[in-house]
């Protein structure tokens, strides 16, 4: 089985499916089609698949004119017709892997699309799983429900973890140059696993085994959430010691070796850098060791937007006025600069806790128009546009994110009040005194 496989995908005819086609798996196909691949997509939504096939892109930074060149070049197609799934070679799953309320993992993702792929498994397919999930998932979730089939892995078909390191918005690497780590469920698996993406990735890094593969990608995203929470510790020690974190991280950053830059904010957003840890000491309990750094660092992360709302308050007080009935713009919905992804962002719990205390909020964010309903969070409000008269309505501007395209001198010539928590107007020399980091 396996020789077939290698030789079906060495001469470029085997067919790859990509299941979730999100942040994670459109840029997947991209690179598959580019590489020559025959690419099916699939998802449950109807309405991205619909959108795909009229050669319109749903995620800003993938030009709805990359999508049309996929159709173009005619091996690209997308469906929600699952019962297709028999007929990819590869099959790449890049599905949801959020936290359920109680801040454990959640599952139903990719429990449901390994039963989907079970259904229609045949001999000499290669399913992988792309979703960040914890050490273990590949083998203990995956593996049980494809081998209920009856096929048997490592000969029938083959099994393999490969963690996703998109990095949206990123300039300087793409899903091409960004190397890939596989790891497979054994020796034949990771052989073809290694195959596969050597056809759309520069690099390939194999490791030892899936679990190994699952690990490394949450070790990469818990080192990050660890040291964010570092600088945003010493951002609040700095201040009240009237010493300003940033100025200190410039500093540090000139040593040419052993020092990695950090940044502080209003709190951790994005997919991934606030979940994925929680999924590894969810797991690590099962083995009756606790994560305290990781633990740590989420209580410090979580923490963040009360303090900047603290800061602001303070702030407003400082010029005689309550933060109760005060008007205050928020600058930047998206979790961060330059993209229209707000999953986990922390300027919606900024926005949630402002209200509470009986603010009068609106936001402004070029990349988000209109706030979109999500799980936890149900506001209704739309992007006011960033008009002098608007900033000097308003009694503070709070900038929770710091996209590239506003003009921050602008906006500090028009502010009242600038509350800065991205050290976004480090360059405005004209109106200091009306900003304050947080
Ligand atoms: N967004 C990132 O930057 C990023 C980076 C690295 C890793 N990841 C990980 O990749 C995975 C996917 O994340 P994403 O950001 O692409 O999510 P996304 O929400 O953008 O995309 C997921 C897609 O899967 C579809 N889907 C849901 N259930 C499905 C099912 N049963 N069958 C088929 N399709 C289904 C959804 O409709 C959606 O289109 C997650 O595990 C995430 O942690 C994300």
């Amino acid at each position: 089985m396996i020789e077939k496989l290698l030789k079906k995908i060495d001469s470029g005819t085997a067919v790859v499916g990509v299941v979730g086609l999100g942040y994670v798996g459109l840029p997947l196909v991209r690179e598959f089609t580019r590489g020559g691949m025959n690419v099916t997509g699939f998802d449950i939504d109807p309405a991205k698949v619909k959108a795909l096939m009229a050669g319109r892109s749903y995620i800003e930074h993938i030009p709805s004119s990359t999508v049309r060149e996929m159709i173009r070049s005619g091996r690209f197609t997308a469906t929600t017709d699952f019962k297709k799934l028999s007929r990819p070679d590869c099959i790449l799953i890049c599905v949801p892997t959020p936290l359920t309320k109680h801040r454990e993992p959640d599952m139903t993702y990719v429990e449901a699309t390994a039963r989907a792929v079970a259904a229609t498994l045949r001999k000499g397919q290669l399913v992988v799983l792309e979703s960040t999930t914890y050490p273990g998932t590949t083998a203990e979730v995956m593996l049980p429900i494809l081998a209920e089939t009856g096929l048997k892995v490592g000969k029938d078909f083959f099994l393999a973890y490969s963690p996703e390191r998109e990095d949206p918005g990123r300039k300087d690497y793409s899903t091409k140059t960004i190397p890939k780590v596989v790891g497979g469920h054994d020796r034949d698996s990771r052989r073809a696993v290694v195959a596969c993406y050597k056809v759309a990735i520069d690099t390939v890094v194999p490791v030892s085994s899936a679990a190994a593969a699952e690990a490394s990608k949450i070790l990469e995203n818990t080192y990050r959430c660890v040291n964010i929470a570092l600088v945003n510790e010493l951002k609040r020690l700095f201040d009240r010691m009237g010493i300003d974190i940033w100025e200190v991280i410039r500093a540090a950053s000139t040593k040419p070796f052993g020092y990695q830059p950090f940044y502080p904010g209003p709190g951790l957003g994005g997919h991934c850098i606030p979940i994925d840890p929680f999924y590894l000491s969810w797991k690590a309990r099962q083995y009756g060791l606790p994560t305290r750094f990781i633990e740590l660092a989420g209580e410090v992360n979580v923490s963040m937007p009360r303090y900047v709302v603290a800061r602001l308050m303070d702030a407003l007080n400082d010029r005689g006025k309550a933060l109760n009935g005060a008007k205050v713009l928020l600058l930047g919905l998206a979790y961060k600069k330059d993209v229209d992804d707000m999953r986990e962002s922390p300027s919606l719990e900024l926005i949630e806790l402002l209200l509470e205390k009986g603010a009068k909020v609106s936001y402004n964010d070029p990349h988000i128009p209109k706030m979109p309903i999500t799980r936890e969070h149900k506001l209704k409000m739309t992007s006011k546009p960033l008009t002098a008269a608007n900033l000097r309505r308003s009694d503070a501007v709070l900038i929770s994110t710091d996209h590239s395209a506003y003009d921050y001198p602008f906006i500090v010539d028009h502010a009242r009040l600038v509350v800065d928590t991205r050290n976004a107007t480090a360059k405005v020399r004209r109106g200091r005194d009306k900003v304050v980091k947080a």
